[in-house]
């Protein structure tokens, strides 16, 4: 599969997570393990996707650049979001505003991604290209969910190195067998 067809599989599921998620009744209990699955999910999504993508974005000047540094401070938002959620669900606050809140802004974030990023990365790689970062992703998400949240903060400043170092991991990426 390529990047595409992989971030689309997970974005699918992603959304499929959140729409059982505001459809939960108030007291539902199966939401703190919902919350915290959706949380996994899209952690080691978006750890994979800024080193594989939204890098790739960053080291080239002008749109794609402006596109990439958008790309991560939406997940920021989203992440804090999450986390805010998690402490309501915690003190047993009214969640379900928030949750809609998550939803609203992940469904427009993932839209933007299929959309704008996805036609600006097809203009930049090539076929093989794409598949070659379709099977980077899938190893980095799947070093990421061994590795647990604990690192995730840590990937996410290694994802925040500058360019010169993002394009050594490129081409690194590049060198991967098709
Ligand atoms: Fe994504
Ligand atoms: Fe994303």
């Amino acid at each position: 599969m390529d990047i595409y067809e992989e971030l689309k599989k997970d974005h699918r599921e992603i959304k499929m997570m959140l729409n059982e998620l505001v459809g939960l009744d108030k007291d539902d209990d199966f939401r703190f393990l919902l919350i915290s699955q959706i949380r996994s999910a899209l952690l080691s999504h978006s750890r994979a996707e800024e080193a594989v993508l939204y890098n790739s974005l960053r080291t080239a000047d002008g749109e794609p650049y402006k596109i990439g540094m958008k790309g991560y401070k939406e997940h920021f938002e989203i992440e804090a979001l999450l986390r805010g959620l998690q402490f309501m669900d915690r003190v047993d606050a009214n969640w379900k505003p928030m949750a809609r809140k998550l939803k609203e802004l992940l469904s427009s974030h993932l839209s933007n991604e299929e959309k704008e990023v996805f036609t600006l990365c097809k203009l930049m790689f090539n076929p093989v290209q794409a598949e070659r970062m379709g099977r980077a992703f899938r190893e980095l998400k799947n070093q990421v969910e061994q590795e647990g949240d604990a690192k995730t903060t840590m990937d996410m400043m290694v994802n925040l190195l500058p360019p010169k170092y993002s394009l050594k991991l490129m081409n690194n990426l590049k060198s991967l067998s098709p």
